[in-house]
């Protein structure tokens, strides 16, 4: 087993990425660097052929991945840095002039060296400058150095930022929690939309399924849209007197539209995933044909393949799967992104 990646899910969801990506590619090896959350992926195949299957197929699981092209022992004190700017600094036609390169670190948990993963990044920034003239950015770049810093070792390679899956460093979303922000959940939504590739902003009107107390709905509102919540529960006071906001304070089960009233149907019930998807499936008269849905399960009894499958038996016919993932801000859930037949 020649070639490593390192891959990162979500705590405690590291068994289920490492059973897709067994199922992708049969005889793979994995090894922990942080229990139940990252890890080594030992394969005879390439880099380059891993990244290729990993985003053709993407595992619902995996967060993140980079590559590990260099590995070097650390001792934790600033000696590790004086190596690694030598290291960067005799890296001969590894770089275009004025390529935009993101330095991303991470470091496993309870490893406590003298220098911080910002600090690494700092001391490499000028570097990068100085002897190979990138443009250090912190988005947008096209390519990433990813170092993680494990308990003995520091894990070094360079990627596109697509072959990591997500550009955010180890996939972890960092969103800025805005004043008067209705709720955490609403970074759900957003995170939805940008890994999807969605554009709320195009659609007209949303349904928005177990609404209370409206993160998702304000933010459909802000991009524009006409929103029908429906939940038993209170909105936030200030949302509800959105003028483009209707609240109708019931149960999904308790609730007629009229044929294809929406183009956009959003549903994040905490509920069973059994009693959710019939609910759902019972409204979708009111979402247009190719109308767009986006749907958090709650994974209740650790089998989330099953969940996704018995899912997607209710609403058969009906939507078509597009992608299923586990973002970053879903807990004991994932989310799926599907399409009205
Ligand atoms: C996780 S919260 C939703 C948070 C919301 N997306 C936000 O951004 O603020 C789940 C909501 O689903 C609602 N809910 C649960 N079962 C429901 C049902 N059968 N019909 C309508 N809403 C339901 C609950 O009242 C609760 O407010």
């Amino acid at each position: 087993m020649t070639n490593r990646l390192i891959g990162t899910t979500n705590h405690g969801f590291a068994q289920y990425a490492q059973e897709e990506i067994r199922r992708l590619v049969p005889g793979v090896k994995f090894s922990v660097l942080e229990p139940g959350e990252v890890f080594l992926i030992h394969t005879d195949i390439s880099i380059v052929e891993m990244q290729e299957k990993l985003r053709g197929q993407e595992p619902i699981f995996l967060r993140h991945v980079q590559p590990v092209t260099e590995e070097f022992p650390i001792t934790k004190t600033r000696a590790d840095l004086e190596e690694l700017i030598e290291f960067v600094q005799g890296l001969g036609g590894v770089f275009a002039p004025g390529e935009k390169i993101a330095v991303q670190v991470r470091k496993t948990a309870g490893v406590k060296p003298e220098y911080t993963p910002y600090g690494v990044k700092e001391a490499l920034d000028p570097i990068l400058v100085q002897a190979h003239g990138v443009e250090p950015v912190v988005r947008g770049e096209d390519r990433v150095i990813s170092i993680y810093l494990g308990k003995e070792a520091l894990y070094w390679g360079i990627s596109r930022p697509e072959d990591n899956l997500s550009d955010w460093s180890g996939g972890a979303v960092r969103y800025k929690q805005e004043e008067g922000q209705v709720s955490r959940a609403k970074f759900k939504l957003l995170e939805a939309e940008e890994r999807f590739g969605l554009d709320f902003a195009s659609f007209e009107r949303a349904l928005d399924i177990g609404a209370a107390p409206g993160g998702w709905s304000s933010l459909l509102l802000e991009r524009g849209l006409q929103v029908t919540a429906v939940d038993p529960g209170h909105m936030d006071a200030e949302l509800a007197k959105h003028p483009k906001l209707t609240h109708l304070k019931k149960n999904a089960g308790d609730v007629q539209f009229g044929e294809e009233e929406f183009d956009l149907l959003v549903c994040d019930m905490s509920w069973s995933p059994k009693q959710m998807s019939k609910l759902v499936a019972d409204l979708l008269y009111s979402l247009k044909p190719s109308g767009t849905a986006v749907i958090t399960v709650k994974l209740m009894h650790g089998k989330p393949f099953q969940t996704v499958k018995e899912t997607m038996q209710t609403f058969e016919g009906k939507l078509e799967l597009i992608q299923a993932k586990q973002l970053f801000h879903n807990r004991e859930e994932l989310t799926l992104h599907l399409r009205k037949r």
